[in-house]
């Protein structure tokens, strides 16, 4: 990534080296025209710049040098000059339509080619691509939005002239904090966000909250992620202890500056096992618990009809969620996207895609947590296990009897609003004996449709029973898919549940993380 400090070195060997034509790619035109002003006078050079609003000015004195505002008045005289001065550096920021070839791009082609001549530099300042002829006369740059120690210091000088005027109570941790949530917006969205705050009359600790939904706003629709909006009141995840003292001690790593010791932020979680046992639901669960936001990414979305189409977009979809970051990126049911990496029959889409998210997985150093969910874990590529992807590998099991228990009291509260009698509850537990947790939402849900109808009072112990006893648990319709997935995870993933899985008959306790 690309951050101004080390934009700018490169800028300062280009412009030396008179490069003829350079692009800038960045969402940010004043802050890159900065970087041209500290050049200009570092390198005691001429350097002119047009915008539509403003014409030609000079850009160490803020003279005008030219009044015409057109584009293409700015090219004319931009060829003219350039070859009437020697070195003149020539900055246009708003010209269209350079992505292909147009009579615009042609335009600058000519250019380019007698600023070589003149130890000239032509420099488009520009949001999309360029056309690749033109390109190929010179060298491209980005300019990404400010990382988090360039965050850190915008933030700081936002609030430092209202100290002492305004209640502030940030302090470092605080700026810090807010840098993170900030970290991936633009300088001027960033600095219009604690302007709004400053207006209300104080920066409090408590606003570090609403930043975080302010950020949201500013990403609310992009490309290739699905933001998912959750509530915290259907969102109960009843067990999976196991799985949960663990997220508690990832969540302070997620925001702590691990760079120090040389460590990367958690990447994520891989979650396989027995289908509606808790696994998607965990995901939302740990958005909401760890107060991030939650993207989910549809790797069968991503799949293109044209050749190298889904890779472009898994590429953008994954630098998207490294902009929007901290966050959570949710990838249900992986083995879909990526399944059939070998050996499929798709021109070696698969494997590209399956490549490239693990390059970005192991590589990656944005605090994005991926928590990645899997039914069938036959289809799951082995690469996807190797140590140094995903920080851990869970297996989430049936319900064993205590989970029952707190996933029964917690749907017979949700949609009965009681708690059953301990008894009850007891031959609930012994009946729901290889239920998922979507069996027993199922069946509380059609008793509480019942009590709806007839009435609260009508709902019997018996009818709760029956109700029970009547549901056919895929365990039981299908045990054989039931057991192959829970002998994988015996043998591969750390228990979701926390306590070892019940040791089938001459075989091995869990073992954690075997290395394929
Ligand atoms: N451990 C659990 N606690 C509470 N509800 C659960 C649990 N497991 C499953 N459910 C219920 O079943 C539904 C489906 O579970 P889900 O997480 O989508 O399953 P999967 O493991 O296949 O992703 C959930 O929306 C929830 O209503
Ligand atoms: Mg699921």
């Amino acid at each position: 990534m690309p951050d101004f400090a080390s934009c700018r070195q490169m800028m300062l060997l280009y412009l030396k080296a008179r490069i003829p034509f350079i692009s800038l790619r960045t969402d940010e035109r004043d802050r890159a025209l900065e970087l041209f002003r500290s050049l200009a006078s570092e390198l005691n050079i001429p350097v002119y710049y047009h915008t539509l609003s403003q014409g030609i000015r000079d850009i160490a004195t803020n003279r005008i040098v030219n009044e015409d505002r057109s584009a293409v008045g700015a090219l004319d005289y931009a060829s003219q000059q350039i070859l009437q001065r020697q070195n003149l550096t020539f900055i246009l920021t708003e010209v269209q339509d350079l992505e292909g070839d147009t009579p615009l791009s042609r335009q600058l082609l000519d250019l380019a080619s007698s600023a070589t001549e003149r130890g000239g530099t032509v420099i488009v300042i520009t949001t999309s691509s360029v056309w690749p002829r033109l390109q190929r006369q010179g060298m491209t740059l980005v300019l990404d939005a400010p990382n988090e120690d360039e965050m850190r210091s915008i933030v700081a000088e936002c609030l430092s002239p209202y100290r002492g005027a305004v209640p502030i109570e940030w302090a470092e941790p605080e700026i810090s904090e807010a840098a993170t949530i900030l970290a991936g917006v633009t300088r001027i969205e960033a600095e219009n966000a604690i302007a709004t705050f400053l207006a209300k009359g104080s920066i409090l600790k408590s606003d570090l909250i609403e930043l975080s939904r302010v950020k949201d706003r500013i990403f609310a629709d992009i490309a290739g992620l699905e933001r998912v909006k959750t509530s915290d009141k259907e969102v109960v995840v009843g067990g999976l202890a196991g799985l949960q003292a663990w997220l508690e001690k990832q969540r302070p790593l997620l925001t702590m500056d691990l760079r120090e010791r040389g460590l990367r932020p958690p990447r994520g979680v891989l979650l396989v096992g027995v289908p509606g046992c808790g696994k998607s639901l965990s995901a939302k669960a740990i958005a909401i618990s760890w107060k991030l936001p939650l993207y989910r990414l549809d790797l069968s979305n991503i799949h293109g009809q044209y050749l190298g189409q889904s890779e472009g977009r898994l590429k953008e979809a994954l630098s998207t969620a490294d902009r929007v970051a901290p966050c959570v990126l949710w990838i249900d049911e992986i083995e879909k996207g990526l399944a059939g990496a070998a050996g499929s029959n798709d021109g070696g889409t698969s494997t590209r895609l399956l490549g490239h998210f693990l390059y970005w997985l192991q590589e990656g150093r944005a605090r994005v947590f991926v928590v990645a969910t899997a039914n069938d874990i036959g289809k799951l590529p082995p690469e996807l296990f190797r140590r140094g992807r995903f920080d851990e590998l869970f297996f989430v099991d049936l319900p064993d009897h205590s989970e029952r228990q707190e996933i029964i009291t917690l749907y017979a509260r949700r949609y009965m609003h009681r708690d059953l009698s301990g008894a009850m509850l007891g031959e609930l537990v012994d009946i729901s004996d290889g239920f998922a947790g979507v069996d027993i939402d199922a069946a509380v849900a059609e008793i509480a449709k019942e009590a709806i109808l007839k009435g609260d009072s009508m709902i019997t112990d018996a009818y709760w029973r029956t109700v029970f006893t009547n549901i056919v648990p895929l365990s039981k319709t299908n045990p054989e898919a039931v057991e192959n997935i829970r002998a994988w995870g015996r043998e591969r993933a750390v228990p979701a549940s926390g306590q070892p899985l019940a040791p089938e008959a001459g075989q091995q306790r869990a073992r954690r993380n075997v290395l394929v």
